[in-house]
């Protein structure tokens, strides 16, 4: 067997073990650091940049309206990294997790803040998708925002568009200044955009009552691989942590989360949840 990269606490592993096993509901807020061990960059920390941008420079509406053909030739790359890349061991233990909690009687809640729907292609079952997917396009309203009118959908097309074809990737170092035209479409005509949440946009209220629903109601928390620094997620922990949940974290590195967790593993995801979680992947 491979040496471990991980040591834990053994009175901490067996105690988080024991409330795992007691718990009737629990709920898992999942980010970036989740989906890393797949390919996928994180936002904060190393290789967090395309090109010269910051990736959260990007995700606004201003940025979309200002030039929109930059901002879809970044979604573009993003969905063909996406598109290449498999769940990992995080994700299927998640999705295992799940599948025994179901078997049990007991209920799991994922909410995840990630748009690539790794968690489903592991699996998972009960999601909750904080920032919408990167799969699901929606129409925007002319200051750049999802329009309130329709739900996104999704489209797995790719390229979106004939123009975005090879454009995006990090060492195609010029900008593409594809003609709005060219851009993704509705069949009305209507200028498309990608259908995730945007720094500066409201939650979609429907995805924010199912959470604040899982949250009041789980007696078990878990936060794994966000950095918990972007509301509402980054608040979830202390919220729960009011009513006396208890908190466990799983990361590479400690987050804003950390100490307010009475568990901490520090590691890789991937690495640590088939143990924790006691689950063959
Ligand atoms: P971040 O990039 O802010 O944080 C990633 C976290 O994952 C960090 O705390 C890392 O230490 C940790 N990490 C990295 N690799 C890991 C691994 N293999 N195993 C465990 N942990 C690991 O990503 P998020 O917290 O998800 O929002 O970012 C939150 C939101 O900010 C995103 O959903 C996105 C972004 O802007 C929107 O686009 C609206």
């Amino acid at each position: 067997m491979a040496a471990s990269s991980y040591r834990f606490d053994q009175t901490m592993l067996r105690s988080f073990q024991t409330s795992l096993n007691n718990a009737k509901h629990i709920v898992i807020l999942t980010g970036a650091g989740t989906s890393a061990e797949s390919g996928i960059p994180t936002f904060r920390g190393a290789g967090g940049l395309w090109r010269k941008y910051q990736a959260t420079e990007l995700a606004t509406p201003e940025a979309f309206v200002r030039d929109p053909s930059l901002v879809w030739e970044f979604y573009h790359w993003r969905r063909e990294v996406v598109s290449r890349s498999k769940p990992n061991k995080a994700h299927f233990a998640l999705a295992a997790l799940e599948k025994r909690c179901k078997e049990e009687g007991k209920k799991l809640t994922l909410i995840t803040q990630n748009i690539d729907r790794l968690h489903q292609a592991a699996g998972s079952k009960s999601i909750i998708e904080l920032h919408g997917s990167l799969w699901d396009v929606c129409s925007a309203d002319r200051h750049g925002y999802r329009s309130d009118d329709q739900k996104p959908w999704e489209d797995r097309t790719q390229p979106l568009v004939p123009a975005l074809q090879g454009q995006g990737a990090p060492t195609v170092k010029h900008h593409a200044n594809i003609p709005l035209k060219n851009l993704p479409h509705d069949s009305q005509g209507h200028l498309l955009r990608p259908g995730v949440v945007w720094f500066g946009e409201g939650l979609d209220p429907d995805v924010l009552g199912e959470a604040a629903e899982a949250l009041q109601t789980c007696d078990l928390f878990m936060t794994i691989g966000t950095s918990s620094v972007v509301y509402p997620a980054a608040g979830f922990a202390a919220q729960v942590a009011a009513r006396g949940v208890p908190l466990a974290e799983v990361n590479l590195d400690t987050s804003e989360a950390t100490d307010i967790c009475q568990y901490v593993f520090q590691g890789k995801a991937g690495e640590i949840l088939p143990e924790l979680l006691d689950v063959t992947v």
